[in-house]
């Protein structure tokens, strides 16, 4: 029997670290573009004490009360588990913080700059062979940096943890001034150099471009509805690199669609892999299949750290990554070690 379930195919260098730990696993879909079957996501964690996962997979009770002893997220994110019911069955849950910071602040930042400078839109027409004659008006955006206007843009971030501050050190040599809201590190906002800590409203009021970094929680699902849109500059730019459901998906499309906002990047949606209907037919949008961090090094290092979590369980130790270390403290982890 297998010691190890994975639910998807792995990136090489996890599977390299599995096979060198010389641990039995199995992985239950090889096809990269097909998800699992919930059926064979019970079967394979009913027959593991350690389950390596994605984000695609949803850990609730029924798959927490299997008898695992520990869920490996591969993803920083975790809302996918059902982290309090996990802790008080003394099942671990660890995520892969840290080594895709740069990476997703990367890819917001291509983001931003894309929607802006309307590069996607621009591919197409060039590619399509559209393009009859260099153009004064031709793809005319909206500047990040000072412009010709030497106006320095606001960059509203939302959320405030490594991603959304890495994405801040980038507006920096941007010139941008850069405002701040997360109730949860107001301290730690205010006392970071180059950025403004202020309220959700007048973020949004002033910023040129809104970044959203939070973790999708109760109190963040849907932070970016009708109302703040409405707040929202009609030249600003809204973009996501960080869960879908944080935005009122279908209240983003009527503002976008009435040129109350300039344009989107969105790399996380409401219901992925399907798009709220209407979004793809917007040239102010561009859009992504959740891959903010996906290099080659990035997925990579997530692999191998869910990988040493998973191994860690499976020797008895604490994980190096645990979400609720509380889960270390309750009776319901000592009887799973027997
Ligand atoms: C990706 O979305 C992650 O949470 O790592």
């Amino acid at each position: 029997m297998e010691k190890i379930f994975v639910t998807r195919r792995l990136p090489a260098a996890g599977i390299a670290r599995l096979e060198a730990a010389d641990v039995p696993f199995r992985i239950g879909q090889e096809d990269e573009e097909a998800g699992l079957p919930r059926d064979a996501l019970l079967a394979g964690a009913a027959g593991a004490e350690v389950l390596i996962c994605q984000l695609t997979e949803t850990i609730d009770r029924e798959v927490l009360e299997l008898g695992l002893r520990g869920v490996c997220n591969m993803a920083v994110g975790f809302d996918n588990v059902d982290v309090a019911t996990a802790t008080e069955l003394g099942v671990a849950v660890t995520n892969t913080p840290g080594v895709l910071t740069e990476t997703t602040a990367d890819f917001a930042w291509a983001l931003l700059m894309a929607v802006a400078r309307r590069l996607p839109e621009a591919d197409r027409y060039t590619r399509d062979g559209r393009w009859k004659i260099w153009g004064p008006n031709l793809f005319l955006g909206g500047d990040v940096g000072p412009g010709a206007d030497g106006r320095r843009k606001c960059l509203g971030i939302v959320g405030f943890g490594r991603i959304g501050a890495a994405v801040a050190r980038r507006a920096q040599g941007f010139e941008m001034e850069v405002l701040v809201y997360d109730p949860r590190h107001r301290e730690r906002v205010e006392a970071h150099p180059g950025v403004r800590w202020v309220e959700l409203a007048p973020l949004l009021e002033q910023s040129d471009f809104v970044s959203l970094h939070p973790p999708l929680t109760a109190e963040t699902h849907h932070l970016i509805g009708a109302a703040e849109l409405a707040r929202m500059k009609p030249t600003a730019y809204l973009i996501n690199t960080a869960r879908g459901p944080v935005v009122d998906e279908p209240a983003l499309l009527v503002a976008l669609r009435e040129g109350r906002l300039a344009g989107a990047g969105l790399d996380v949606f409401e219901n992925e892999p399907r798009l709220t209907a209407g979004l793809a037919d917007l040239d102010q949008v561009v859009l992504a299949p959740h891959i903010a961090s996906a290099s080659v090094a990035t997925r990579g290092r997530m692999a191998t750290l869910a990988v040493d979590n998973a191994l860690a369980l499976l020797a008895g130790q604490r994980a190096p990554h645990t979400v609720d270390p509380r889960v270390y403290e309750g009776p319901a982890w000592g009887r799973r070690l027997g």
